[in-house]
């Protein structure tokens, strides 16, 4: 017979948060119980548990996640033993986040482009339980996949890749760092308070972010707009129409 956990005695979700609470509070009540050494001990009971809330707890709270909906593998899509078009990696890329006809940015491509290949909602082409999923959830039904955008702006802001890409021959890396050689995706996360993807601020709560793909907050945008040249991109009308 197999073993089951009822669901009653698993650790409940988050319990790990309740655990750093707890030790804080404790480590917190011994050393104020201490008899008086030197105010250091005081600085510490106070500086400790801001650090570790502000570092750990704050972040844990501030964002939600969640799960994509399939775990695209871009390394299988990007090899051209698959069968992709395009002689160059950035012509396969383009292969799927292509410019249409009118010159507009594609972005994640729809199923159509997908179903070149994924043709047959009957058969999968590889072994990968996520390809089964895939088929039998968005090839079978026709149904457009939800995809979660990491690097979404705020509606507020106008942003063209013809522009970054086709004019400014930005490479895509410069921007969105190395998303187009992972096998898996991470959970996409949303800050509560401000509804922004926490690409845009950046993972760093510090806000240490040394490459510009580390975070595309305005400053980071203006920041390359003065760098290639092009200080007149740099009036507030030009990013928020
Ligand atoms: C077979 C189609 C396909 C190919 C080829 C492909 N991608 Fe993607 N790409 C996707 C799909 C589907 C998603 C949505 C899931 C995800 O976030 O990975 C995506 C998402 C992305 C995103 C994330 C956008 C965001 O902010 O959420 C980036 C960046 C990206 N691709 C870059 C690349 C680069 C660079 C290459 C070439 C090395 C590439 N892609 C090749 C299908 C493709
Ligand atoms: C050029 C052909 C081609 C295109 C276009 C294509 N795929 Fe695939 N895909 C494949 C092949 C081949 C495999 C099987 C690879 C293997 O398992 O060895 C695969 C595997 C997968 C898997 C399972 C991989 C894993 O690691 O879990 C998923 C999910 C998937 N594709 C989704 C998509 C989506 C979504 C699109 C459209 C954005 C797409 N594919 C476009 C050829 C393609
Ligand atoms: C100069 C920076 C920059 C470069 C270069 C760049 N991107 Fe982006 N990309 C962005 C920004 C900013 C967004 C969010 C746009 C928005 O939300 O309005 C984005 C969004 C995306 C999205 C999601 C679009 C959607 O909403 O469906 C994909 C996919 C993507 N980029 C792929 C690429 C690929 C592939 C390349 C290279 C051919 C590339 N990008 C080059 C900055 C860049
Ligand atoms: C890696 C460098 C780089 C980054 C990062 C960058 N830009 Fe740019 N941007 C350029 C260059 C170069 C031009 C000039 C293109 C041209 O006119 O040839 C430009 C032009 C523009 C323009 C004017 C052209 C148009 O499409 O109307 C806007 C708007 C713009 N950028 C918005 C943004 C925003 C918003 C961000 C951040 C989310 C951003 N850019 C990030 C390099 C960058
Ligand atoms: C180069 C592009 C660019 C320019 C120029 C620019 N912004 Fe922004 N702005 C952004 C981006 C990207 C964001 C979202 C990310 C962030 O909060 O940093 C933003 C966010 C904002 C927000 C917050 C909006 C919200 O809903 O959260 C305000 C307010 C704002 N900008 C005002 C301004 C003003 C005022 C100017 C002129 C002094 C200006 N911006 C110039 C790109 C730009």
């Amino acid at each position: 017979m197999e073993h089951q956990t009822p669901s009653s005695e698993k650790p409940p979700k988050g319990g790990w948060i309740t655990s750093v609470i707890d030790a804080i509070l404790s480590y917190y009540a011994y050393l104020v119980s201490q008899p008086f050494r030197s105010g250091l001990v005081y600085f510490l009971a106070g500086v400790v548990p801001s650090l570790v809330i502000g570092w750990f707890v704050f972040p844990a709270v501030l964002y939600s996640k969640q799960v994509q909906p399939i775990q695209f593998n871009h390394v299988i899509h990007s090899n051209p033993d698959i069968g992709i078009e395009g002689a160059t990696e950035n012509e396969r890329c383009l292969f799927c986040h292509g410019f249409r006809k009118d010159g507009t940015f594609e972005g994640i491509p729809k199923l159509e482009r997908c179903i070149v290949c994924h043709d047959n909602p009957e058969a999968t082409l590889g072994e990968e339980p996520e390809e089964e999923k895939f088929t039998r959830e968005y090839v079978a039904t026709g149904k457009e996949v939800p995809w979660l955008v990491y690097s979404r702006q705020p509606d507020c802001v106008y942003f063209s890749h013809t522009s970054h890409v086709k004019m400014a021959k930005e490479e895509c890396r410069t921007c969105h760092g190395d998303h187009g050689y992972t096998e898996t995706l991470p959970p996409f996360q949303k800050n509560r308070v401000s509804g922004y993807s926490r690409d845009i601020w950046g993972y760093n709560i510090a806000g240490y972010s040394p490459n510009p793909w580390d975070s595309m907050k305005m400053d980071v945008c203006a920041e390359c707009h003065t760098k290639t040249g092009h200080d007149e991109d740099n009036a507030c009308f030009v990013c928020h129409k």
